[in-house]
């Protein structure tokens, strides 16, 4: 098998096929841990499950380029929705690639045959007359001359009453709103309260498709969806689903197909899950592959890994959009998840709270399994659960150190010591033997039925126990001491050993692709599980997975231990995060009355130079400074004594007012005023926003 987990191209029955998707991240930041415990850990472990088991797979994603998320980052940051997606596209895909993601395709919505399928869609929905083309009065920013959609407008939860939810979602409660739903709607553009305004829709009628959707999901799926997939489907369904618009007045997206649609574009969740279809031709196209089974023939199953808030959107709206369609196949199941917190508070990208993928891969260099282990380990597959940088060190330390790496050590060692490296000939097993064998075979049993019922956390810690397994198995049977009476002993007992060691390389691939590798290195077996000699199956069926006479390869360390330090230097980082955060929601003092410009072109401020600065004698706080103005060198008495020492001003550029009143300050006279802040620790600096911790709000003075 190729590094990423893949199989070679082969035929298989269509009940063999799967087509696994993973939800389509924004290129609005980078991706972090919550996003890949959430989603892209589990559809990996899944995806390379099922390829080692002879599946047919097509895993993919892609980046999710439109829509408002988009828009507001390049708002924010100043530059063109373009140069947002490409920068964070590339990031993205590569720390993907890093991190062992064996997506088949990674593609992006802004791809033209994504356009061309998601403005494909459209049009056939439209001429069989799926959609409502409606006016309606949408929220309106009259100051930012812009509808409000989507992220552009925030309010009160009509359901939950969480303050911040969206113009089509709340994040708090899962449910899908219509801006004009919202209560107190602000704009996010200028904070300015909505008017309303007319505008043209075109809105899919999801009442239509109440009746289809309750015997799918409500009667179909009642047992086999995961209890908060179907909670809250059945709670949409009951509460009565209502008309969605699918298309924007936005300038980013894909335009409306379509007469009377011009300046419009669709929405966006329209188009993204569509891009999984788009993904899927990208890769048949590039593989030379039919992409129409992998959506089209009843019998592939189609699963879609996703975040407890695309819930509605995978198993409501997207559904609706392909049964409209016709001809598609509906998913078969939608394992979402819930979500992780770091360190006891929410992951948020625009706080910076999170472990970014591509800092972690940085800063822990070869360590991709390690992250990927914790993930699974916590995996918030029933509840909201927490990463904690302790608890990450304690899963490496403990369990791939101190288990697995050190049983896998022990036997490689001790073959090379006793045997040259060559695997010995069993003699008579004792009953201990026997069980040990007998439960290494058990584990793929094990571990596929936590596997398909998406059980992942469970799943991973059936593979750690088939390493307890090893471990335990050597402490009791102690080889080398037993080497010293009876040497035969020790050749079972290795033999034994090393019979484990290939059930943990196989089986640890879906879990921890990079420690396979290794591993099959070490064990000296073919890479490829599934073209190799040693299958899933094999482990349970073969008596022998590593024949007597068979040589090793050289032995390597797995794991590495992770000091204390280590994972010190992560929470400061995070305490920093913490404290710029603080000090950036630190009460705002509120804005002074209104001057005119006339009142604001009588200050008359100059870029100067500190040329020398010294103490006032007996004076704790003033500094007696003489400024080059450009005009003249005057004396400035400055109240920053207790900030900066004199050496340490001299020569920096400041900004003054220099048509203040001249005043005398404990005898001298003072021209002038230098213009401060504080920083976040309430340190005096000068005004330069550039400076650390000077954040937006800051009076100056
Ligand atoms: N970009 C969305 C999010 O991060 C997910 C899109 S999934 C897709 O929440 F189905 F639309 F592709
Ligand atoms: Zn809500």
């Amino acid at each position: 098998m190729a590094e990423n987990g893949k199989s070679p191209a082969k035929s298989t029955s269509s009940a063999d096929r799967y087509t696994i998707t993973a939800a389509l991240p924004y290129t609005n930041g980078p991706i972090h841990i919550g996003h890949l415990a959430g989603v892209y850990v589990p559809a990996d472990i899944y995806s390379r499950y099922l390829r080692l088991i002879g599946k047919d797979v097509a895993f993919v994603c892609g980046s999710d380029e439109h829509g408002v998320a988009i828009s507001m980052k390049a708002k924010k940051e100043g530059v063109s929705p373009k140069a947002v997606i490409d920068k964070y596209h590339s990031i993205i895909k590569k720390s993907f690639v890093d991190f062992g993601i064996s997506f088949d395709n990674y593609s992006r919505t802004s791809a033209e045959i994504h356009h061309k399928t998601a403005s494909e869609f459209f049009e056939k929905l439209y001429g069989q007359g799926d959609f409502i083309e409606e006016t309606t009065a949408q929220l309106y920013d009259e100051e930012a001359q812009q509808f409000l959609a989507d992220r552009f407008v925030v309010g009160a939860c009509p359901k939950c009453g969480h303050e911040e939810a969206y113009g089509d979602q709340c994040e708090n409660c899962g449910s899908t709103l219509n801006a004009t739903d919202l209560i107190n709607p602000k704009s996010t553009i200028t904070g300015a309260v909505p008017t309303l305004k007319e505008t043209k829709h075109w809105f899919l009628p999801l009442d239509r498709y109440e009746d289809f959707l309750k015997k799918w999901i409500l009667e179909g799926h009642k047992n086999d969806w995961k209890p908060n997939v179907y909670g809250q489907c059945k709670s949409w369904i009951d509460d009565g689903l209502k008309p969605r618009a699918v298309t924007r007045d936005l300038d980013w997206g894909i335009p409306v197909p379509v007469k009377g649609g011009e300046g419009k574009v669709l929405y966006v969740w329209f188009d993204a899950p569509i891009g999984y279809i788009s993904s899927t031709k990208e890769w048949a196209e590039r593989e030379g592959k039919d992409w129409e089974p992998y959506w089209k023939d009843e019998n592939t199953k189609l699963l879609h890994f996703i975040g407890k808030d695309n819930i509605v959107f995978h198993c409501i709206i997207f559904p609706s959009i392909l049964k409209a369609h016709g001809g598609y196949i509906l998913p078969e199941n939608v394992p979402a998840n819930e979500f992780l917190n770091l360190e006891g508070n929410k992951l948020s990208t625009s706080k910076n709270w999170a472990v970014w993928l591509h800092e972690y891969l940085e800063e822990f260099p070869d360590m991709q399994d390690v992250l990927r282990y914790t993930l699974t380990a916590n995996a918030p597959e029933t509840k909201d659960n927490d990463f904690t940088w302790k608890d990450f060190q304690a899963r490496n330390n403990n369990e791939l150190v101190a288990i697995f790496g050190n049983f896998i050590n022990r036997v490689v060692v001790l073959t090379h010591k006793y045997y040259s490296g060559v695997v010995p000939s069993p003699s008579n097993l004792t009953k201990v033997d026997e069980k040990t064998l007998a439960e290494l075979k058990k584990y793929p049993g094990i571990i596929s039925n936590s596997l398909e019922r998406y059980r992942f956390r469970e799943a991973g810690q059936e593979l750690m126990n088939l390493a307890r397994l090893g471990n335990k198995y050597l402490a009791d049977e102690e080889p080398w001491k037993v080497i010293k009476e009876d040497a035969e002993r020790v050749q079972t007992i290795l033999y034994v050993a090393l019979q484990i060691a290939t059930g943990l390389a196989v089986l640890s691939e879906p879990f921890l692709p990079f420690t396979s590798n290794k591993l099959k290195n070490i064990l000296n077996v073919s890479l490829s599980a599934v073209e190799g000699l040693i299958q899933w199956k094999d482990i349970s069926s073969k008596d022998s997975l590593l024949p007597s006479g068979h040589q090793i390869g050289k032995a390597e360390l797995l794991y590495r231990k992770i000091e204390d330090q280590e994972i010190q230097a992560q929470l400061d980082k995070l305490e920093a995060t913490k404290k710029s955060n603080e000090q950036m929601n630190k009460e705002v003092e509120p804005q002074k009355d209104t001057i005119t410009f006339d009142d604001f072109s009588k200050l008359d401020m100059r870029v100067g130079t500190i040329v020398e600065a010294e103490k006032m004698a007996k004076a704790k706080k003033l500094l007696v400074l003489k400024v080059d103005t450009g005009l003249d060198t005057r004396t400035i008495v400055s109240g920053i004594a207790e900030s900066f020492t004199p050496e340490e001003i001299v020569g920096k550029k400041v900004t003054v007012l220099i048509n203040l009143a001249p005043r005398a300050l404990r005898g001298v006279e003072s021209e002038g005023m230098i213009l401060m802040t504080e920083n976040e620790e309430g340190k005096l600096v000068f005004v330069n926003p550039d400076e650390e911790g000077v954040g937006n709000g800051l009076t100056i003075s």
